[in-house]
């Protein structure tokens, strides 16, 4: 990470767990281990039905309240979709989009991605894009034409003083909740790509200003070694974050 350049961001991913009442739990075990810590942003992207009780608990302190999807339209006959400026009023600063479970069990596509990141913008939502490859396209050795592309769609159209409000997320399929993490140097390699992307798309400032993460199976454990590394600006974190003293370590590890 570079601080001088940019935010580092610690976001949890809930996914699919906890109620409201195991929401205002989780917050309240974590609040004091991280109070203190400065250097990082702090997030946690919970179920839609967990953000107003996620908000109050975390009143008073650094947490931030996050989403885990958005619909790309402004309001109208979309039964079932949740839009930016539902979650904006709810309290979601930030937004996950385009996570590889979406992508594998609803059909996202980076073009999608795109829309959904364009309307998180104009509602002053944070997005957090995630891209990455599956374990086939890292054995035949496209990681990088992969991530590009993705990059790139998941950005198109976006000016730069958009792109310089968004995170990107890299997550390697293969390391998502299998206990399987990218090495620091895998980790370092791909978020140099993604800023590498960005710096033709815009130029060498915006790219050195955009936060990217890793995320998969980031722990304790190997937090401190993948989040030293110059590229990678923070974590998106699944299983670690859904327990506090875990999640809690993460963001210490990132923090001053
Ligand atoms: P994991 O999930 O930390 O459980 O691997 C990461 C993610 O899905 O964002």
């Amino acid at each position: 990470m570079n601080r001088e350049l940019r935010k580092t961001v610690i976001a949890g991913n809930w996914k699919m767990n906890l109620t409201p009442s195991g929401a205002r739990k989780l917050i309240n075990e974590l609040k004091p281990l991280i109070d203190g810590v400065t250097g990082c942003d702090i997030v946690v992207c919970v179920p839609f039905t967990d953000i107003e009780a996620a908000r109050e608990a975390c009143e008073g302190s650094a947490v931030k309240v996050g989403a885990q999807n958005v619909h790309f339209e402004a309001k109208g006959a979309f039964t079932g979709e949740i839009s930016a400026e539902m979650l904006k009023e709810c309290g979601a600063e930030y937004v996950v989009i385009g996570h590889s479970e979406r992508r594998q069990y609803f059909g996202e596509t980076d073009q999608v991605v795109n829309l959904r990141a364009k309307a998180a913008l104009a509602a002053g939502i944070t997005p957090i894009i995630c891209v990455g490859e599956l374990l086939k396209e890292r054995e035949e050795g496209i990681t990088e034409e992969i991530v590009s592309m993705q990059t790139k769609l998941c950005l198109a159209g976006l000016s730069c003083e958009d792109v310089k409000r968004v995170i990107i997320a890299y997550e390697p399929v293969w390391a998502i909740g299998t206990g399987k993490t990218a090495t620091s140097d895998q980790a370092d390699e791909v978020c140099g790509i993604i800023r590498n992307v960005i710096a033709k798309l815009y130029d060498g400032k915006t790219a050195e200003a955009v936060t990217i993460q890793y995320g998969g199976s980031m722990k304790p454990g190997n937090a401190a070694e993948l989040l030293g590394k110059y590229n990678v600006d923070g974590g998106l974190i699944g299983g670690a974050s859904l327990v506090a003293g875990d999640f809690a370590a993460i963001v210490k590890a990132a923090g001053q």
